[in-house]
């Protein structure tokens, strides 16, 4: 699936796209990933997804997300927007991207873990209605601090328009 949207492309990520991944992952996280850990989500998985967002004008990324399936769940690995692009409706764009997935692959729910510090994160997780099911006490290091828990249940099918299910 490639589309465009606010003339960004969305599309599924690619090895030749690790550089500029890890450009983002380097700025946007305390502890980032490694290249090994991003490489392993884009080439072995064979139950991983993920998603860049290019500007085509200078092809450049400037987002991405990685997913998860695991039985009847995604699991959201982690999603980032480069900080010049932030606050632009790029985060809500690639979240849409998840529920497309979650939708397409027929699974139930989507969880994710975030900082308690995370406000940016959490705001647009709750704006979606993921809601908080735990707290995982110390979940993160670089600095030490506790994750939350999130879930969003999928609405069953006819319910998805009356809710205005953004992945249909
Ligand atoms: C979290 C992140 C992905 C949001 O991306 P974004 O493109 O800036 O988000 P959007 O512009 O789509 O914003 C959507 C909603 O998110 C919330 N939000 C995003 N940034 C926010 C901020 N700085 N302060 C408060 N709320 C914020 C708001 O609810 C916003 O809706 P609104 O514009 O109606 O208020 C981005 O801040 C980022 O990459 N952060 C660093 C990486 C990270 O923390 N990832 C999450 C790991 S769990």
């Amino acid at each position: 699936m490639t589309f465009t949207q606010k003339n960004l492309e969305y599309a599924p990520a690619k090895l030749a796209d690790l550089e500029q991944i890890m450009m983002i992952e380097r700025v946007s996280f305390p502890y980032p990933w490694t290249e090994g850990m991003v490489v392993s989500e884009l080439c072995d998985a064979p139950f991983s997804f993920s998603y860049v967002a290019r500007d085509p004008e200078k092809n450049r990324i400037i987002a991405y997300v990685f997913m998860r399936a695991l039985f009847d769940e995604l699991h959201l690995l982690s999603i980032a927007v480069a900080p010049a692009w932030r606050r632009q409706g790029i985060g809500e764009a690639l979240l849409a991207l998840v529920l497309k997935t979650v939708h397409e692959k027929g699974l139930k729910r989507i969880s994710l873990e975030v900082r308690v510090s995370n406000l940016p994160a959490c705001k647009l997780y709750r704006k979606f209605g993921f809601k908080e099911v735990g707290l995982r006490r110390g979940y993160y290091c670089k600095p030490t601090e506790n994750g939350l828990a999130l879930q969003y249940e999928v609405p069953t099918p006819p319910l998805m328009k009356a809710v205005g299910f953004p992945g249909l």
